[in-house]
């Protein structure tokens, strides 16, 4: 008896370490549907919820550790599939591609294909990296020796608020450095480490490194060409804005930077990574006089809770033809939309599916501001993606590439955020629509998108760069600067030392682990999907100049929405390639919507900078 049942287990054990049986493609069909899928549901929710708890009640020690413990069992599920079944198949053994793409999707298990020792190392890393991040802090510059733990500013609010307001050129230096010096060089020997476990990681997936690994997600051989051509096509906007701001800087800071080499110092650009340029408009709208959009003020006087920003928000979604999400911004069904006076939660805005096809939240410490506002439709965005998949494979609940979760929302912002729509909704009137506030608009737009785009560039091209040890640890910072100065055209405005520094490790997505291009992706992809979606609903005409792109509004376009439907609901069924055909007929990535959008600015930079005289 007893032998039996072990010469069962045995035989049971041997193929699932073969898994032959699983070359049949209809028993593999069967097996994801009936075992795997029920148990990812089921392991995936309650991770997500542990996450949720612990992310809306910080201080609760209870609730931190059911999240660690759910990421434990997460990993462990993972990678026993993994172990056992997924990593022995192979792709190409099966006919459909609805199969094959599975296959190929479930072969990757990530960092936690390192053994359970080296897992949990890389693990201690990235939280040590991290926390050095979070908790790094800096004293003020009017008192530049202080006690940190008392006096000490951290990163958000504080220092970012500096950033973004002062315009005192030895305060920004100061603020510039410090934080740098906070971060950077006590990230750096770790890095190291985590380089070398990144890239051990990434070959246990089959990958040459890290970089690669990353790159993969984005599934076309030529990616890093493409973005180069995308870079090269968008590149004579950037370069316009930027000698216009740089001229602009120059006026204002006179003599106090030498500009001639045409790059721009690091800290004058209102963020800590020059990486968004929209709180110096101050000094560059090209209209002063005209009284500023301000749909802040108007959302105040007009009495908007959060609740209803949310609310317009859904109701422009439904205006398009997609579900209501009421779900996800329902606080008595468990969304969290404003900040808690009890306790300490995570504020920064995101948003959550729990993976059973019912639960999709918004978490956002909500104020009645237009920037949260857009960032609500953001959100938004994210959990229309969620519900528009849910009813695919576990494998396939997903962006169509990584680029692509970000720029839903993006999207519909840009509709939401034209003065079109602004009018239509109340909350800006006929006064303010003259051609010179629309180009200040306009103007607003491109310090914010325009100005990110060779940030979101430089930042995974260096780390590919490192992970592929192309550049040596001792070069590391020299090559960052070699990006930011060719590419983005900004210098650092005090010595930047091979030995001392680490500045890329002084941006959050270095520690944290976390890759970026695809926010370049992005950037690029929502005018893109913006204009497809704009001619759907016959509200942009390219060879007229009646309806601009960056009036164009969508809202209640059903066959706007049809599209942007058609295209989302594969999720990453199929190759992006597809879902962007399905919404805008291109099959590539293209930068000329941007250049569209932004014309009527791009013909006055370019006016402005000629005209300029300022000699450095
Ligand atoms: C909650 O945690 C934060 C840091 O995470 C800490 O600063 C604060 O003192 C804690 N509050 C309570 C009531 O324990
Ligand atoms: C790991 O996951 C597998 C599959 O879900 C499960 O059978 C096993 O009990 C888990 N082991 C631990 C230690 O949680
Ligand atoms: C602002 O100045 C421009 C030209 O400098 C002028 O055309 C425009 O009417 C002015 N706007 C206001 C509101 O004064
Ligand atoms: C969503 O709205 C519908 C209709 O207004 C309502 O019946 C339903 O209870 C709401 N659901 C949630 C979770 O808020
Ligand atoms: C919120 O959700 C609850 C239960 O999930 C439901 O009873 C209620 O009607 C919803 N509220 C609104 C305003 O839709």
């Amino acid at each position: 008896m007893y032998f039996f049942i072990i010469f069962i287990c045995l035989l049971k054990h041997c193929d699932a370490q073969h898994n032959w049986e699983l070359l049949d493609e209809s028993k593999l069909i069967r097996f994801l549907l009936t075992k795997y899928e029920p148990e990812a549901v089921q392991v995936y929710n309650k991770l997500v919820n542990s996450e949720w708890e612990h992310a809306i009640d910080l201080n609760n020690t209870v609730k931190a550790n059911a999240n660690v413990k759910a990421n434990l069992e997460m990993v462990n599920f993972e990678k026993y599939y993994w172990t056992r079944y997924f990593r022995h198949l192979d792709s190409t053994n099966y006919k459909s591609e609805f199969v094959r793409r599975q296959v190929k999707l479930l072969k990757e298990l990530g960092m936690s294909a390192l053994n359970d020792q080296k897992y949990e190392e890389f693990s201690n890393l990235r939280s040590t990296m991290m926390n050095i991040y979070s908790t790094a802090k800096i004293c003020p510059y009017q008192k530049k020796t202080c006690n940190l733990q008392i006096e000490g500013l951290s990163l958000n609010p504080d220092i970012e608020n500096i950033m973004a307001t002062s315009t005192n050129y030895d305060e920004l230096l100061f603020t510039w450095k410090a934080w740098r010096d906070a971060t950077g060089p006590k990230i750096k020997e770790l890095y190291k480490t985590y380089v070398a476990l990144s890239n051990e990681g990434a070959r246990a997936n089959n990958f040459r490194d890290r970089g690669a690994m990353w790159r993969n997600k984005f599934e076309s051989p030529t990616f890093e060409n493409d973005l180069e051509r995308l870079w090269m096509e968008v590149k004579p906007l950037y370069d316009e804005l930027h000698l216009y701001v740089l001229n602009k800087l120059k006026l204002k800071y006179g003599n106090q930077f030498d500009a001639v080499d045409g790059l721009i110092p690091a800290h004058l650009l209102g963020n800590m990574w020059a990486q968004n340029w929209m709180h110096i408009s101050d000094l560059v709208l090209p209209f002063l006089n005209e009284t500023t959009i301000d749909v802040t003020s108007a959302l105040k006087k007009q009495g908007y809770t959060p609740w209803q920003m949310f609310q317009t928000a859904d109701k422009f979604y439904q205006s398009i033809g997609l579900d209501p999400c009421n779900m996800s911004y329902n606080v008595t069904a468990g969304a969290m939309i404003e900040k808690p006076k009890n306790r300490h939660v995570i504020c920064h805005a995101s948003a959550w599916d729990f993976h059973n096809g019912r639960d999709f939240r918004i978490k956002m410490c909500t104020r009645v501001t237009f920037e949260d506002f857009i960032t609500i439709h953001h959100e938004m965005g994210h959990i229309q993606y969620y519900m528009l998949y849910k009813n695919q494979p576990i494998a396939f609940r997903d962006g169509a590439n990584p680029g692509f979760h970000e720029a839903v929302g993006d999207t519909i912002a840009l509709s939401v955020s034209s003065i079109t729509h602004l009018r239509k909704i109340g909350l800006i009137s006929n006064n303010q629509l003259s051609s010179s506030s629309s180009l200040n608009s306009l103007m607003i737009m491109a310090l914010e998108r325009i100005a990110f785009l060779p940030f979101g560039l430089i930042l995974d091209k260096w780390r590919w760069d490192v992970f592929s040890g192309k550049v040596s640890p001792d070069k590391w910072n020299t090559h960052w600067w070699q990006y930011r100065k060719s590419i983005q055209k900004i210098k650092p405005p005090v010595f930047r030392s091979d030995v001392l520094d680490f500045d890329p490790g002084s941006k959050f997505h270095v520690p944290a682990d976390a890759q970026y291009i695809s926010y370049f992706v992005a950037h690029i992809l929502e005018f893109q999907l913006h204009k497809a979606l704009c001619i759907a609903a016959g509200q942009y005409d390219p060879f007229s100049d009646r309806l601009p792109l960056h009036k164009c509004d969508i809202y209640g376009s059903k066959a706007a929405g049809k599209r942007l439907k058609s295209g989302l609901s594969l999720g990453s069924s199929r190759h992006w390639r597809v879902a962007l055909k399905a919404i805008s007929g291109e099959t590539g990535l293209s930068g000329s919507a941007i250049l569209e959008y932004f014309q009527p600015l791009y013909k006055y930079l370019k006016l402005e900078n000629k005209k300029s005289k300022i000699s450095f």
